[in-house]
This record gives structure tokens, sequence and C-alpha cells, in this order.
């Protein structure tokens, strides 16, 4: 295990700020995991983990440990009648994962396709696209708990149940600092359809009947590449806000106002209709595509995405958002809730 010192993490996070890291790891085993985590807590230290960057907001140099787990390997552990089992380690990329499972004839994630980052980040904010989220398929989840160290059961298999996934949620967003994902195991049901329940995808395939795996797999990346940026050109951590899920009273409110409302219902939550409401119509709605604030800034083709122009910090990113919020809760009184993850808390 090699620490590295004032590591600098532009390259590791997908806005690209130019931030650094007080004591850096790189972790290809669970062994070093574990040596990694017991230097920090010997030192006193707090600890980050850095999966592939892409789903966080670095807003300051990190100080303490940060973790960059790069546990690799995947396989297929078993075929059941009805499901086929399939073990991803936390650092393989996620992108390349939905292509291997392609290439080895075990469809269902194709749905979830050039989403960015790395498959130990999938379950922690449930990653989700195209009428599909990641828990959905998920068996089980292999953690470090880093409240048991010092008990047999620091690693543990969490069940699906236990990860508790709904929208952009899950025990570890819940818990933050309390589980490092070493493995993730799904369970995929060897009876396939093309999901096509989002509507942009089904009018994709509206003269294509019957798309294989493989068609709707292509018909993701090209549309996803359409109107999202490659944070490789430009920096970006995906949509920077969850869709609101608000009330059936506050949606027929909105629809009253704002007729061309795009919301989407959620059925029923705690015995309570539930919609909800696309973020980025509303950012969109109050002129911010395109908007520029210094080095950061809406991007032109999808509002709910937050951009760094090159030379942006998370500072910058978090005034351009607080702005959006601001003038969201003005306009349409709905509070916006930040997806990517803050780093430090
Ligand atoms: N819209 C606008 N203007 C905009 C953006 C969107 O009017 O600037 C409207 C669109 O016309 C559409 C609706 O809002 O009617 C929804 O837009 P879109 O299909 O682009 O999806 P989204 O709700 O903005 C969500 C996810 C994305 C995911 C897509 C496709 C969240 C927070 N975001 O975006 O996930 O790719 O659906 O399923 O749920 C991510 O989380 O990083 C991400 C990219």
């Amino acid at each position: 295990m090699q620490i590295l010192f004032n590591f600098p993490l532009k390259s590791l996070n997908s806005f690209g700020f130019d931030v650094k890291a007080k004591e850096f790891v790189s972790v290809t085993n669970t062994q070093d995991l574990l040596e990694a985590v017991q230097y920090a807590i010997d030192h006193d230290m707090p600890i980050h983990v850095l999966g592939g960057g892409s789903n966080i907001l670095i807003h300051e140099d990190l100080l303490g440990l940060t973790i960059h787990l790069q546990l690799l390997g995947k396989s297929m552990v078993s075929q059941s009648a009805t499901h086929t089992l399939i073990d991803v380690c936390a650092g393989e990329n996620w992108h390349d994962f939905v292509a291997w499972t392609l290439d080895n004839d075990l469809p269902g994630l194709e749905n979830l396709a050039l989403i960015p980052g790395t498959c130990g980040a999938a379950p922690i904010q449930n990653i989700g696209a195209y009428g599909l989220e990641v828990g959905n398929w998920i068996d089980s989840v292999e953690v470090l708990d880093l409240e048991q160290l010092d008990q047999e059961q620091a690693w543990h298999t969490l069940s699906r149940q236990d990860c508790d996934f709904t929208y952009r949620n899950s025990i570890f967003k819940k818990y933050p600092n309390r589980y490092i994902v070493t493995q993730v195991r799904f369970a995929i049901p060897r009876q396939w359809r093309a999901n096509l329940s989002y509507a942009e995808l089904a009018n994709y395939f509206l003269h294509r009947p019957q798309p294989s795996a493989h068609d709707v797999f292509a018909a993701v990346c090209e549309i996803r590449s359409r109107k999202l940026p490659d944070p490789l050109v430009l920096g970006n951590a995906g949509s920077f806000f969850h869709n609101p899920q608000v009330s059936e009273a506050t949606y027929l409110q909105l629809l009253e106002q704002f007729p061309q409302l795009v919301a989407y219902p959620q059925g029923i939550v705690d015995g309570q209709k539930l919609f909800k409401l696309a973020a980025g119509w509303l950012i969109d709605q109050c002129g911010f595509k395109g908007f520029r604030l210094g080095n950061v800034g809406v991007y032109e083709k999808q509002a709910l995405v937050l951009v760094n122009h090159g030379g942006g910090s998370g500072k910058d990113i978090l005034r351009l958002a607080n702005l959006i919020k601001e003038k969201i809760h003005a306009v349409y009184g709905v509070d916006l809730t930040q997806e990517p993850i803050m780093l430090p808390p």
C-alpha cells in the first residue's frame, strides 16, 4: 500500500475541478482496503472513498485519506430456471460492465448504458435511466462496515431489502460514512423483454418493432450522447438535481398555473398519490438553459446538468445551484435536492 501526498484529483472527478487529496491511496484488493482504513483510523483521519468520481462535488481539497477503489473482476456465478447471478467488483467501469453482460448474452441492464462511473457507485445512488433503476436487478451488495471494524461481521452482505432502494436513494446515502461497497451481485431475469417504458425510447422504436437488447443499448447510447455532455469534454456530474416528488394537490395546483408542466405519476406512497416533476423543465422554463456564471453554467441542451466550462470550482457550482434553487422555489414553491454527493460532506 503506497500513500501519496497532495495528490491531484482533477482527472478523478468528472467536473474536472482542480483539487487535491492530502493523502491518497489506490487499492486493488480487499486486504489493502482494510489496511488503508486501519491507517486512517490509527492517524485519526477522515476517509473519503472515490470510485469513478462522476457523482461527487469536491468543493475543497480533501483532508484525511482518500481511498481510490480499484477492485476489479466480474463473473457469472450461477443460473437458475429464472435468474442469472453475476458478481462484479466495485472498481469495474459501469458502462463496460453493461457491454460485457450483453456480449455474454445476459441482457437486462442495457437501459443503463453509458452512465459514467463504477459498479460500486451504482447501488449508492441507485442509478436509473430510461425506465430502469439498478436496484431492481440487484440481489445483494458486499460491504465493509466501518462501524463494525473490530467485529467479525466487518465484511458482510446486504440484501436488496437491506439496501432500501428508492428513487436515487439507498441505505448508503442514508448512512454516508458507514459502508464501503466492494462488490455487487446482480440477479437478472432470464426471460428478457425490451423495456421501452420511457416515452423517448418507445418513440425511438416506433417504426422498428421488436428491438434486440443490443438495439436498445445502441439507442440509449445515442440518446444520451445527444442530450448529455461527455465529462471528458465538458466537466459535469449528470443531473445535478433530483426530479422532485410532490403530492397530487401540489401537482394539480401547479398544472393549473403551468399547463405545459412535465410530470409523471408515481403511484401511491403511504396512502398518498405522488407525482414526479421534471426538474429540467422547471429550470429550463426559468430561462437557465445555457446560462453562465463565470466559469460554470447550465448545459445548453439539458437544464438539469450543471457544467464546468474550465477553471471552475465546486464553490462556483454551489453558487450557481443556489441561484437556481432560489428561483425555482420563488416561481413554483418547489425545493430542489442536489444529486451529487458533497466531498468533504
Ligand atoms: N426537459 C426540458 N428542458 C430541459 C430538460 C428536460 O423541458 O432542459 C423536459 C424534457 O423535454 C422531458 C422531461 O423534461 O419532457 C424529462 O427530461 P429527460 O428525459 O431528459 O429526463 P430527466 O428527467 O431530465 C432523468 C434522469 C437522468 C436520466 C433520464 C432518462 C434524474 C435526476 N435524472 O432526467 O439521469 O438519464 O431521466 O431516464 O432522475 C443522472 O441522474 O445523472 C441522469 C442523467
